[in-house]
């Protein structure tokens, strides 16, 4: 495993792409290192340490997501966010808990296999460009007969000479394959069928609530059908990478270490936990909230889970749950709940300082995004500061005056902003176009006076 980051080096990195919510910030930080700390503990005291979540606690569009989910990048882990709302109890139709886990799997798996095939991918193409002179230049059969000794030097000597030329007609090839030249050339190839599976047909037909091994079964007993088809090179080339980079690398122990990267690394995000909080055993077609929470707490607690791929253990997995808890209130889940989500963090509103600074200043920040997005098409976006200022303004008025939806407002503000250039771009290549505060209040003034309007259109 790698160097486990410290908290410090945790906050630091998140800096760099959220802002403010120091609190949030430090908490998850300390999640990460718990669980970190709790692995290093001798076996006897480890069972005996309960695994230290943390429940996230604020308005939208604060950051909740964005830090748990930059988190888990930092510390390259698989990462699944799902709506604690989507789940049933046990035995009513929908999504049960244990489902999350199989995802998260199922997640970590092409997250390995992706990597591995990454890792072979030089070997791959190095097979991929025999095959190709191969297909280009089938290679000539031995001689076959061989009868007299006198005869078997004079057929040597001609296979030698038969060979040496088709060594160096395949190199004169290899070169031409390589600068491109036969990019125009078909070649045969087996490539699968791209048939609807039967699968897939099945899936509409709420897939979701059939055993997954079920399932499984049912794809294995459809033939891999394959079919020969005339290709260009190029493609030919993708689709043979794809196909020895699949067998050069070795499933099990993608699976294997896909496994470990689960127990060890996994987070989960649980949004909307608000929603099943509650303790009150609702009556009629309502699927008890309480019982969802039955459900989740052996999860959360730690218990072996059976996937297609083998049994996960998520004795180690991070649970960051969140929730606006506008109604109901942590201390409104049922109490061993509470007991797994010890760390407690409340993100702030967002300010128009704020909105100012998420403008500018982190990684991804949207005036960057902008501009990298115009600057496709030659078009040179310069902001003036007065204008990112009026912009957070407008952005905060608007939430203000109409709904709260926190940063997200800054999204529909600028896209609107920008409609008109970003529409008549083609025609603008080469043009340096200032975004000035008085082109921001002339585009956007009319909308933000109007509530209805705004409502529809901010
Ligand atoms: N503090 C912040 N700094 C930078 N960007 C932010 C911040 N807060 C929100 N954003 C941006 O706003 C958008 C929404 O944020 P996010 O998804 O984290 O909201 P949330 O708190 O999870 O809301 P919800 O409760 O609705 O799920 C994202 O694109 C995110 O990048
Ligand atoms: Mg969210």
């Amino acid at each position: 495993m790698q160097q486990p980051l410290t908290p410090a080096e945790i906050v630091r990195e998140l800096d760099k792409y959220i802002i403010g919510q120091r609190d949030a910030k430090r908490m998850v930080a300390i999640a990460l290192r718990n669980r970190w700390r709790r692995q290093q503990v001798p076996e006897h005291l480890r069972d005996e340490i309960a695994p230290k979540n943390i429940i996230m606690i604020g308005p939208t569009g604060v950051g909740k997501t964005e830090i748990a989910r930059r988190l888990a990048r930092l510390a390259q882990s698989p990462f699944l966010k799902i709506e604690a709302s989507k789940f049933t109890e046990v035995g009513y139709v929908g999504r049960d808990v244990e489902s999350m886990i199989r995802d998260l799997m199922e997640l970590a798996v092409s997250m390995v296999r992706t990597e591995e095939m990454e890792a072979v991918k030089m070997r791959a193409e190095e097979i991929t460009e025999e095959k190709l002179l191969d297909i280009l230049l089938p290679p000539k059969r031995q001689a076959e007969s061989r009868e007299s000794a006198s005869d078997q030097t004079e057929n040597l000597r001609a296979a030698l000479e038969e060979s040496e030329q088709a060594d160096s007609t395949r190199e004169k090839l290899r070169k031409l394959l390589r600068k491109g030249a036969l990019d125009d050339r078909y070649v045969d190839l087996e490539v699968p069928d791209r048939n609807v599976p039967m699968v897939e047909i099945f899936a509409g037909a709420g897939m979701e609530d059939m055993d997954y091994n079920f399932r499984e079964m049912l794809g294995s007993m459809m033939p891999r059908r394959t079919k020969r088809r005339k290709v260009k090179i190029p493609e030919a080339r993708e689709i043979l990478v794809q196909d020895e980079s699949q067998r050069l690398i070795d499933m099990d122990k993608v699976i294997k270490s896909a496994v470990e990267r689960v127990e060890h690394s996994g987070i989960i995000f649980l949004d909307e936990i608000d929603k099943i909080a509650g303790r009150e055993s609702t009556k009629g077609p309502d699927v008890s909230r309480e019982g969802v929470q039955r459900d989740l707490l052996p999860i959360v607690e730690g218990s072996t889970v059976t996937t297609k791929y083998g049994m996960v253990k998520t004795d180690h997995i991070l649970f960051i749950a969140s929730g606006a808890f506008h109604i109901s209130k942590p201390s409104d889940l049922i109490p061993e709940l509470q007991g797994r989500f010890p760390i407690r963090v409340e993100l702030q509103s967002l300010t128009k300082e704020d909105f100012l600074r998420i403008l500018k200043e982190p990684e991804n920040a949207l005036i960057v995004q902008y501009e990298s997005l115009l600057a496709t098409e030659e078009v040179k976006l310069v902001f003036h500061e007065d204008a990112i200022e009026e912009i957070a303004s407008i952005a905060y008025q608007v939430n203000s005056r109409t709904e709260n939806i926190g940063a997200r407002r800054l999204h529909t503000i600028m896209e609107k902003l920008l409609s008109e250039i970003s529409f008549n771009a083609p025609d603008l290549k080469g043009q340096e176009i200032p975004i000035t505060s008085a082109y921001v209040r002339e585009t956007l003034q009319e909308i933000v006076k109007d509530e209805d309007l705004s409502r529809y259109i901010l």
